[in-house]
């Protein structure tokens, strides 16, 4: 039995099939026509399909819904990429509101964010946070007419607590497909709030966002010492220099090599460091190293 932890190539996420590398497109929006399409074509070149947006983003400089403009404008002038990318976006985040998950908002927000994308379906539409105000019924009321109309294949969350999912999910009579929360090597809390436990439960597809803590997790930083993240790269530079890989593809390894981790969306604005990131998924860990990142998280021992 071979010592390293398994690392898939592909996940499931609903009726769908990915990469586990997902790419975001938070960083996106202020990228040219010609840019974002390098970016895009990155991805899918070494299998990164599933692509991870949100209407809100973009907001301020240059303005909201403009990274799914970007994107729109490479699907429109490459038809063809359409359906090879199982496309995510989300709705709900209205600066200063700051969330609105009214029905009749999000149902809008869904045909905005279907115009700018120059598509027809978008394939996983996510609450990409929970608005306190709405009721579960009113945003399953959402989402259920949104399905049924065929604007949306399926249904997701992101950055909802394990009882706000399951609150949801009892309301609507087709299974929520995604749980997309921040998780990294400093970012552990999905492993003890319930979050991975849930994902597993009800199968939903975890999406782990800003796997890489933003770039704080990337060879070249060293944290300040003493902090969570001198900690961490102590020892993800260890796993990098056995496998001979940067220390980004240690931390998305990590992230990776958890049973419920399906996928990590990934935000470099280099197509270089697009097509790299895929060596994670050749990263050696034994679940002695996997445990050292979680300690040196934590600042002690597993107990
Ligand atoms: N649901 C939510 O609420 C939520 C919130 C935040 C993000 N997200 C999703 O998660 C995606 C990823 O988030 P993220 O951009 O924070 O992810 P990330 O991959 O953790 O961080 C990306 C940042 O790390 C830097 N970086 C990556 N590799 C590097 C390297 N080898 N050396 C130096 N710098 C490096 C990038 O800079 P360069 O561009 O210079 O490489 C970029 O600034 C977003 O695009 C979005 O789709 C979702």
């Amino acid at each position: 039995m071979t010592n390293a932890l398994p690392i898939a190539r592909d996940a499931r996420i609903g009726p769908f099939t990915a990469g586990r590398i997902a790419y975001g497109c938070w960083r996106f929006a202020g990228s040219t026509p010609d840019e974002a399409t390098a970016k895009i074509e990155a991805a899918l070149s070494v299998g990164a399909n599933l692509i991870d947006t949100a209407a809100i983003y973009g907001f301020g400089d240059p303005g909201f819904g403009a990274a799914e403009e970007k994107l729109g404008g490479v699907l429109k002038a490459q038809p063809g990429l359409r359906d090879q990318i199982v496309l995510v976006t989300k709705a709900g985040i209205h600066p200063p509101l700051p969330y609105d998950s009214r029905a009749e908002n999000l149902i809008d927000s869904c045909s905005g964010s279907l115009k700018r994308l120059e598509t027809d379906r978008i394939d996983v539409f996510l609450i990409h946070r929970p608005d306190l105000l709405a009721s579960y019924d009113e945003v399953a009321e959402a989402l259920t007419h949104l399905r049924a109309a065929g604007k949306i294949r399926e249904a997701g969350v992101s950055n909802f607590t394990p009882a706000q999912t399951r609150a949801l999910q009892s309301k609507l009579d087709f299974p929520l497909v995604v749980s997309q929360p921040e998780f990294s090597a400093v970012h552990t809390d999905p492993l003890t709030d319930g979050t991975t436990d849930l994902a597993q439960e009800l199968g939903l597809a975890l999406m782990a966002w800003s796997p890489l803590a933003g770039g704080r997790l990337v060879s070249g930083q060293r944290g300040e010492p003493g902090s969570v993240e001198a900690r961490v790269l102590a020892v993800l530079d260890e796993i990098a220099s056995e496998n001979g890989v940067g220390i980004d593809h240690a931390a998305l390894a990590w992230v990776l090599a958890h049973p419920a981790a399906s996928f990590a969306i990934i935000g470099t604005q280099s197509p270089d460091r697009i097509r790299d990131s895929v060596r994670a998924l050749d990263v050696k860990l034994s679940r002695r190293d996997w445990y050292a990142v979680l300690e040196a998280a934590r600042g002690e021992p597993m107990p």
